[in-house]
């Protein structure tokens, strides 16, 4: 027995090591946690538990039968993060760079599949150099049986992937099909093909980093959804937006305790300007309203004319979407819309109610807008807020004009309630060019047109810039003081808690991609 255990005890020594000390080092080097560093900073300490710590590649070719490591390039199992359980994967890049085998897919597989099956969030974290170029096409179906296994678990349970080292080629597309996606600065990329091959194909000359590092992929092409500065920021990200999350879709996240008290936020009451062009920044709207300290900001450098993230309110999770006015006057674009449907789509899988806070003066006009498919893009978010059934509130603060006013969550596509402070304009478009619209005769005949432009103006604004014209149609429901908003909120959100709302059968929508 003392032999058996010790057979055992070298063989877990060994899996523990991954590829070596040498290789360890120099992953530490490179100001990289190893891949079984990230899983016990993750989870809560003594928590983890691994599965298959003694699997090993099958492959012969190239030498690599004389070339076994315990593991296979990939530390999988499952633990808690606060309490709660969840599935990990941890790709190593000490072993054959963390590329992928048919094996160290199988590893994967079979977490994601418990994860399904039991009900609890999966997190990535990646660390790879893509295929292993030794098991060819073995790899690739182990890539395809992950892909489709994202694909299935998408809207069932949160799946999280954290890019910590490389993910490139096809490996992105996992990742990608995850609902959300962090880089670590400086020491993870993405991209579908490498530098050398851009070179070789467009003649382009670009680093990793230009071609795909994080600030690449937070502010231009938004596929990474958080970046942090290092590896220990990065798995506290994870753990933070776990905690708005439920652990899958069968429930609902976890409430933290709360008793309605005093509620009146007087300083909400001065943040919007008189001058209805001025900016002001919706992030103090948002505090304003929200438990203190609550807000996890998501796509947070991404179309920053609209604001997307997690709050708590009266100690619940909810979504929050909200227009800047502070970038491009809060207008909604082709990526605006894009990210706010994504962060939309997410919340309604998830049970997580939403709160919209409107202010936006239509959609971007202009050409680039339009062949960048403003029509399908913007389509998204009106579609994406639609299909959704969870509780859904909007707060007008100003401005709520045109096809926008329809989109951002109004009573008529299915808004729970609509609140509006006092100053909201809710209306076709601005007074001014309706005004130059169809008073455009008078103003043509008129001696001083300026003077009956202003004029025309002020009588539209009488008539439409005010909430009032769609309070009498109910289409808010009620016009609120903004010190009065977080109140109304939490009593809101309380009263549809038990909301549940039942669509025709069918196989799925058409939402325009
Ligand atoms: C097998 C690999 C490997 C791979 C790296 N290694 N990538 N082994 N298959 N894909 C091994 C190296 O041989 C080396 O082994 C160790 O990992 C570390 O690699 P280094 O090159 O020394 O590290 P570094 O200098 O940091 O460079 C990292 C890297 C580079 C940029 C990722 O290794 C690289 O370019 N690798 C190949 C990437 C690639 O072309 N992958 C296939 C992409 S196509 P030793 O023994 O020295 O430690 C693809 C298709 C997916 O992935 C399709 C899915 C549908």
């Amino acid at each position: 027995m003392n032999d058996n255990i010790k057979i055992l005890n070298d063989k877990l020594a060994l899996a523990k090591l991954g590829g070596g000390q040498a290789r360890i080092d120099k992953q530490h080097q490179k100001k990289k946690l190893t891949a079984r560093e990230r899983v016990i900073y993750l989870l809560d300490e003594g928590s983890f538990e691994e599965i298959g710590a003694l699997v090993t590649h099958r492959t012969k070719d190239f030498g690599m039968a004389d070339q076994q490591f315990y593991g296979d390039g990939v530390v999988t199992g499952y633990g808690t993060v606060n309490g709660r359980l969840i599935y990990v994967f941890a790709q190593d890049f000490t072993v054959f760079g963390g590329s992928l085998s048919e094996t160290h897919a199988e590893k994967i597989c079979k977490i994601m599949d418990m994860a399904v099956n039991v009900g609890a969030p999966l997190i990535g974290l990646n660390d790879s150099g893509g295929a292993r170029i030794q098991e060819g096409v073995r790899s690739l179906g182990g890539y395809a049986d992950i892909f489709y296994k994202n694909v299935q678990a998408s809207g069932v349970i949160p799946q999280i992937s954290a890019i910590m080292g490389p993910c490139a080629g096809g490996a992105v597309y996992s990742p990608a099909m995850t609902d959300f996606t962090m880089m670590v600065e400086d020491t993870s990329y993405m991209f579908v093909t490498g530098p050398n091959v851009v070179k070789t194909v467009t003649n382009e000359e670009v680093t990793s980093e230009e071609l795909g590092g994080a600030s690449v992929h937070s502010s231009k092409s938004g596929v990474a959804h958080i970046t942090s500065t290092n590896d220990v920021e990065c798995l506290e990200d994870i753990k933070k937006l776990l905690s708005y999350l439920p652990q899958s879709n069968k429930e609902k996240a976890d409430d933290i305790p709360f008793e309605l008290k005093d509620e009146v936020r007087e300083s909400l009451n001065t943040i919007v300007p008189d001058n209805p062009n001025k900016p002001y920044d919706m992030h103090q709207v948002i505090k304003g309203i929200i438990d203190e300290e609550s807000f996890y900001e998501i796509h947070k450098d991404y179309a920053e004319n609209i604001i997307v993230g997690f709050a708590r309110l009266g100690g619940k999770s909810i979504g929050v979407v909200a227009n800047q006015p502070m970038f491009l006057a809060g207008v909604l674009d082709v990526n605006s819309s894009k990210k706010a449907a994504r962060f939309v789509r997410f919340c309604d899988c998830f049970n997580i109610p939403l709160l919209v806070l409107e202010d936006v003066p239509g959609f971007l006009p202009g050409t680039d807008q339009e062949w960048n498919g403003i029509i399908v893009n913007g389509a998204k978010l009106l579609y994406a807020f639609s299909e959704a059934t969870v509780p859904r509130i909007t707060v007008i603060t100003r401005k709520a004009y045109g096809g926008a006013y329809d989109v951002m969550n109004s009573k008529h596509i299915g808004a729970d309630m609509n609140f509006a402070w006092p100053n909201a304009e809710i209306a076709v478009m601005g007074a001014k060019g309706a005004a130059e619209i169809i008073f455009k005769r008078e103003i043509a005949l008129a001696d001083d047109k300026d003077e009956k432009l202003k004029e025309k103006e002020a009588e539209y604004a009488k008539l439409f810039a005010n909430p009032y014209s769609a309070a009498e149609r109910g289409f808010v429901d009620d016009v609120i003081l903004p010190e009065n908003t977080r109140r109304k909120l939490i009593k809101a959100f309380s009263m549809l808690e038990n909301k549940d709302v039942v669509r025709p059968n069918r196989k799925h929508g058409n939402i325009p991609l």
